[in-house]
């Protein structure tokens, strides 16, 4: 038996073509010019894109969203507990660690609180993060303010809400200073 090797690559692109066109995946027609197919058979590329690739390995969904976090989806988000309780430790001012609090709008960060020096003189202590995604809050003093960097939550030195996504205020400290010794507890 002779074959005809025009005639065996016509059939063997018509069944592959058949065979694409039924699942509708990804098919680049390379040698579709040599082949003569009729213009009503027209091939449409579709490129498959990630989710279908993942679908077709057998990954669900979960997976998708999974991978779609890989190396984008990273926060400032604090380790820190989120409203601290039982708290009482005290800060040594004359220590460079804390030296920021000799300042007017000064703040630093200790046990999941911070702790910020008002532009008045005060000092006040609220948890350290946001009760929204707990991003850690800085302490803006000119705007007599706590603020989130994370989607831009704002509190008063109260830790009050006063705008953003926050669904509740911060958690407030007692502070006492005595000497260098500034004593912040529940
Ligand atoms: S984490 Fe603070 S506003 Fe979203």
């Amino acid at each position: 038996m002779i074959y005809n090797p025009v005639i065996m690559y016509r059939v063997f692109f018509i069944i592959a073509y058949n065979a694409v066109k039924s699942i509708n995946k990804t098919f680049i027609p390379l040698t579709q010019p040599f082949f003569f197919i009729p213009a009503s058979t027209i091939i449409t590329i579709k490129l498959m894109d990630r989710k279908e690739f993942l679908s077709l390995l057998g990954f669900g969904s979960a997976s998708v969203a999974l991978t779609s976090c890989l190396g984008g989806c990273s926060k400032n988000v604090s380790s820190g507990t989120a409203s601290p309780s039982g708290v009482d430790f005290t800060l040594d001012l004359s220590q460079p660690a804390n030296a920021a609090l000799l300042t007017n709008g000064g703040y630093v960060y200790n046990s999941g609180v911070i702790v910020a020096k008002t532009m008045a003189g005060a000092y006040i202590a609220v948890q350290q993060v946001c009760t929204h995604e707990s991003v850690s809050v800085i302490y803006q003093g000119g705007n007599q303010r706590f603020y989130c960097n994370g989607h831009g939550a704002t509190f008063s030195e109260s830790g009050a809400v006063t705008g953003g996504p926050a669904p509740r205020g911060l958690q407030t400290y007692n502070t006492s200073l005595t000497a260098n010794s500034l004593r912040i507890y529940s």
